[in-house]
């Protein structure tokens, strides 16, 4: 049998285990606090770290708060709820900071207050459910079995009318994706009140008007939208043919949408323009930005530069590069995704020359 361990949470890494010592090596604990003393039982022990699941809090965290969900802990998809959702904050805005240091050796970072979500439940606006052999829900943690789930907490209500719909028919296995918003099936942000401080705090970075602003990775126009009044013309690009239509319909006369790939159209665009005067907002999925992209950056080297991320790891990356001509301005968290590990992050960066011009 697997001896129990006594346990000082230290602190909470990138993913949402509580991290302790244990001989020298890291531990992993999910479902802990930092500052509590727990037990619990080694389940992976390996060369660099170990990991072990909770099996007791010994003393716990003033933080330590009680989950609102019946299936947290055994559902894969939060991790947060045992914590106070001011500490949350105050751990999500740590975690970015050391992952940019850490990964990124970024060691002065501008970084602003993290922005809250109004709501810490109820915010989601979509979620994707699975359905097999007549259960409905998510994977478990850690397995690819289900749990039956009848109501979600961090959804909306519009979505938990849609899953009872769902689950009151007999539904063939497979995949439903359940949106509150009606519309075309493309990339949506997830939490209404965090993605419209997103678009105005983006939208703060550029108080003058500028001649060009390219939205890559534009999805169905979130930011070009917003950000059309700012400047003389836009282009988005973006490769889903269905955002793109999207994005067209109702596009004033300075909108442009390019169909493709943002690794080709993005240097094919900057070749023809005077980068002085030209922002770049780029928002890809969470694999980042690819090399071609990044050297495209540090080539034609447009003046500024927006990066919202969902992925602090490979934010951490690319900013590493991007840092060999660009100044980083600002970083600033947000709180999109309340009681799960996820990190949404902003940047905006200004290029070296840019600065000294303004300087
Ligand atoms: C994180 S979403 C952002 C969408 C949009 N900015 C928004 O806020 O709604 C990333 C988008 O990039 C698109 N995408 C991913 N890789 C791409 C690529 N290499 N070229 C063009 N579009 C890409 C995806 O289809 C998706 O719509």
């Amino acid at each position: 049998m697997t001896p129990l361990v006594e346990l000082q949470i230290t602190d909470i890494a990138f993913g949402g285990s509580g991290v302790a010592r244990l001989d020298g090596k890291a531990v992993f604990v999910p479902f802990t606090i930092d500052g509590e003393r727990v037990s619990a039982k080694v389940v992976r022990d390996k060369k660099q770290c170990a990991e072990a699941e909770l099996v007791e809090v010994l003393e716990p965290s003033q933080d330590r708060t009680e989950p609102q969900c019946p299936y947290f802990g055994v559902c894969g998809g939060c991790v947060y709820q045992h914590i106070s959702y001011e500490h949350q904050l105050e751990l999500k805005s740590r975690q970015v900071a050391d992952v940019l240091r850490r990964l990124g050796k970024l060691p002065d970072l501008p970084m602003r207050p993290i922005v809250r979500s109004p709501d810490s439940y109820g915010y989601r606006n979509r979620i994707t459910v699975h359905a097999q052999n007549g259960v409905i829900g998510f994977y478990r943690r850690d397995s690819h079995t289900l749990i039956d789930i009848t109501h979600c907490p961090i959804s909306c209500r519009e979505v938990n009318e849609k899953l009872a719909e769902v689950r009151s028919r007999r539904v063939r296995d497979g995949h439903y994706s359940l949106r509150a918003h009606d519309g075309a099936r493309v990339f949506e942000q997830t939490n209404d009140a965090v993605a419209d401080a997103l678009r105005e705090l983006v939208a703060s970075f550029f108080p003058g008007r500028g001649a060009l602003l390219i939205d890559a990775f534009c999805g169905a126009g979130f930011f070009t939208k917003r950000l059309a009044g700012n400047f003389d013309r836009v282009v988005g690009i973006e490769w889903d043919r269905f955002a793109v239509d999207a994005a067209r319909r109702n596009a004033a006369a300075n909108h442009t949408y390019i169909h493709g790939n943002v690794d080709v159209e993005l240097a094919a665009l900057l070749q023809n323009a005077s980068t002085t005067d030209v922002a770049v907002l780029v928002d890809p999925p969470a694999v980042g930005l690819s090399t071609a992209t990044r050297d495209t950056l540090l080539a034609f080297a447009p003046a500024t530069v927006v990066y919202v991320s969902c992925n602090p790891a490979t934010l951490a990356r690319d900013l590493g590069q991007l840092r060999n001509g660009y100044q980083i301005v600002s970083v600033t968290p947000l709180d999109m995704f309340p009681q799960t590990s996820e990190i949404e992050v902003a940047v905006h960066l200004q290029h070296n020359q840019a600065t000294a011009r303004a300087g």
